[in-house]
């Protein structure tokens, strides 16, 4: 099958890749000159574990393309997938520009009947809106089907997402059209639901409105199990084992961030308002998240007292560990937040530092190690749980720090190790570890 893919961001990119390995000829389409040079070379320009291999293996294949000349890639295609960005605008809403400019694209190229696949995540809806823009140009001759095929791939794991997803949703009221999709995808050997469009649209939201639901609600128990002395990792097992509940999306830490759940859940709400309902439920994930993401710096003020003079280290800047992306990460609300109680501080990412830098500029400094970034501070925060932070043996932190003082937004470690170390450990959802030794701390 012929596939052209418009737009390669990480859904994007990653789709057209991971299709043209199934055997499909596949076209990426970009605006971006430079971007189409380098993916051209088999360089990726997003950070996504193993996609520059597998771009190189299908451009070596030849079924892999990349181009910015979206005439010919359009007029040629059997299959059309739109993957461009739908961000959030300042009122919540997805911002449509992007797909809107894509449909215009296709009206004025195609010269045959087309099908055309929305993969970008669209408010429900939104694929009638594409059918009326399409019809509106196209030539009278010419028919398109549309297609809501939604993506549920996660950042840092989306090739593997890809091969072993759970689902394929094909929402058409075209059933020709569900067929020719359905055969595209089989290769995978992935269970698919068929269904109308909207309810395509609505599935895409509302999962990862459930996921994020799932996080602040772990988050929550975490915040009472604090108060009334229990054990949230222990919880959490409890409560996951029940497979009606299911163990996954049940750690509990300073909260979510990345470029889906933020955008999705707002988006959501205003789905939900502009049909009049006032979807209270998810407005308080939202508002638990981001009350969540600014949880240490309370509880570091709760044990050092003023912040203001203190050197603080943070470990991980990046929303989740493997991906350079750092949308709506935690690290930017703290960082902020500690620069703003007069803390100076000192950051390290394996891969994050450079976009961050792109948003705090030099609000903070960066540093290339663990080390180096814990070396003479007065508390570290470990924001995100990248694996190099994860293995640090505790004496490191003795050894090099001021004193040993953690906040672990993630739950890396032990309580029983934190105590046998004599490091003070305070985490989410546990018991807290205050080391008596330990002079700067506030007894309470
Ligand atoms: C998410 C959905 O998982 C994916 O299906 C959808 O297509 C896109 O949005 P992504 O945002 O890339 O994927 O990453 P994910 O692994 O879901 O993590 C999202 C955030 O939730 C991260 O900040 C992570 O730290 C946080 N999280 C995740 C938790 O705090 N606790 C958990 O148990 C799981």
């Amino acid at each position: 099958m012929k596939i052209a893919i418009a737009g390669t961001g990480y859904v994007g990119l990653v789709t057209g890749v991971c299709l043209s390995d199934i055997g499909h000829v596949v076209t990426c389409v970009d605006i971006d000159e430079k971007k189409v040079d380098l993916m051209k070379k088999g360089v990726s320009p997003i950070y996504e574990p193993g996609l520059d291999e597998l771009m190189r293996k299908n451009i070596e294949a030849e079924r892999l393309f990349f181009t910015t000349n979206s005439r010919e890639a359009y007029k040629n295609a059997d299959v059309i997938y739109i993957a461009v960005g739908t961000p959030e605008q300042e009122d919540g809403s997805a911002n449509l520009s992007f797909v809107e400019a894509v449909v215009h694209d296709i009206s004025h190229s195609i010269e045959r009947d087309t099908i055309v696949v929305t993969k970008s995540t669209v408010p429900v809806g939104t694929n009638d809106w594409i059918k009326g823009l399409l019809y509106k140009e196209l030539p009278e001759n010419l028919n398109v089907a549309i297609v809501s095929n939604p993506e549920f791939l996660r950042e840092g794991s989306a090739i593997y997402d890809a091969f072993n997803g759970d689902r394929i949703v094909i929402g058409t009221d075209c059933e020709e059209a569900a067929s020719v999709v359905e055969e595209i995808n089989k290769p995978y050997g992935i269970p698919i639901i068929k269904t109308d469009i909207r309810s395509a649209e609505m599935i895409k939201y509302a999962s990862n409105a459930f996921l994020a639901t799932k996080i602040s609600f772990i988050n929550e128990i975490a915040n009472i199990c604090e108060k009334v002395n229990a054990n949230i990792e222990d919880v959490a097992v409890g409560i996951g084992t029940d497979n009606r509940i299911g163990t996954q999306f049940l750690k509990a830490g300073i909260g979510y961030g990345g470029s889906c759940f933020p955008k999705d859940t707002k988006a959501l709400v205003q789905i939900a308002g502009n049909v009049e309902h006032n979807f209270e439920l998810l407005n308080s994930v939202i508002e638990v998240n981001n009350k969540q993401q600014a949880m240490l710096v309370q509880k570091a003020k709760q044990h050092l007292g003023t912040l203001s003079g203190k050197r603080i280290s943070i470990l991980g800047l990046a929303f989740k560990p493997n991906t350079d992306d750092i949308r709506e990460a935690a690290s930017l609300v703290i960082a902020k937040e500690l620069v703003n109680e007069g803390a100076s501080v000192i950051a390290y990412d394996p891969i994050a530092i450079e976009n961050t830098k792109k948003e705090l500029g030099n609000l903070i400094e960066y540093t290339t190690s663990v080390d180096l970034a814990i070396k003479d501070c007065d508390a570290t925060f470990i924001v995100t749980e990248w694996e190099e932070i994860q293995q640090l043996p505790l004496e490191k932190y003795k050894e090099l720090m001021k004193q040993p003082i953690l906040f672990d937004g993630r739950n890396c470690y032990d309580i029983k190790e934190a105590k046998e170390n004599s490091i003070s450990y305070i985490s989410i959802g546990r018991e807290e570890v205050v080391c008596k030794d330990i002079t700067c701390l506030q007894k309470n």
